[in-house]
């Protein structure tokens, strides 16, 4: 079968997406994060993606999706360094602007931050931790070959409890 899914670049987090970090802070986008941020915790965020995107230590990194041919910027996605059940593992996580949701650009825009988590470093794990009520990115996690290893308590933002999906993928 062939796969339509539309395919993706992936392009370094840099200082000129300060103004994509704010859309994808709108409320609609921020339901299952706890909600929209401050300025100040974005500006914060911001300066952590572009440090990231400039890491060569294996910490992880941060991209904004980008769909060809215009290359029209549709969202942010990336992984960072994580200890998970005593385990050194990446986690990864997006989200794509309304205006081009439902098209299968998390999904291809998953597949290829699987690649470079591969690439980047000696974990042997990526993880996802979707909250159990977001159907769309749960089925992300499924599409993109993620497997599913139960439910977790988490707070997120500190302070605001949590139910999460634990979705894994093998990386070596
Ligand atoms: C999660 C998110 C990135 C999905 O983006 P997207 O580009 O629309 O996702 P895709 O088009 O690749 O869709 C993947 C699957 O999710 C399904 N899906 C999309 N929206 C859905 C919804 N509201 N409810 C149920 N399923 C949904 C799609 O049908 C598709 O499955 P299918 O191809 O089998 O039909 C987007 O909804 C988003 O940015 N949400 C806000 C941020 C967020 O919650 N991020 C997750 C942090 S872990």
């Amino acid at each position: 079968m062939t796969d339509t899914t539309p395919q993706v670049l992936l392009e370094p987090w840099s200082e000129e997406d300060a103004g994509l970090l704010h859309a994808l802070n709108a409320p609609e986008l921020m339901g299952h994060l706890g909600g929209p941020e401050t300025e100040e915790q974005l500006v914060r965020r911001h300066r952590r993606y572009v440090d990231l995107s400039s890491d060569d230590t294996g910490a992880g990194r941060m991209f904004r999706i980008v769909l060809p041919p215009e290359k029209a910027v549709v969202g942010s996605i990336g992984f960072w360094a994580q200890t998970w059940d005593g385990e050194p593992v990446y986690e990864t996580g997006w989200s794509i602007l309304p205006a081009f949701q439902g098209r299968g650009l998390a999904t291809s825009a998953t597949r290829a931050v699987i690649t470079e988590a591969r690439a980047a470093g000696p974990h042997r794990h990526l993880h996802a931790f979707p909250s159990t009520d977001n159907a769309a990115s749960n089925a992300v996690c499924r599409k993109a070959g993620f497997e599913l290893l139960g439910e977790r308590d988490f707070e997120y933002p500190p302070g605001r409890p949590m139910r999460c999906n634990d979705w894994r993928i093998a990386l070596r």
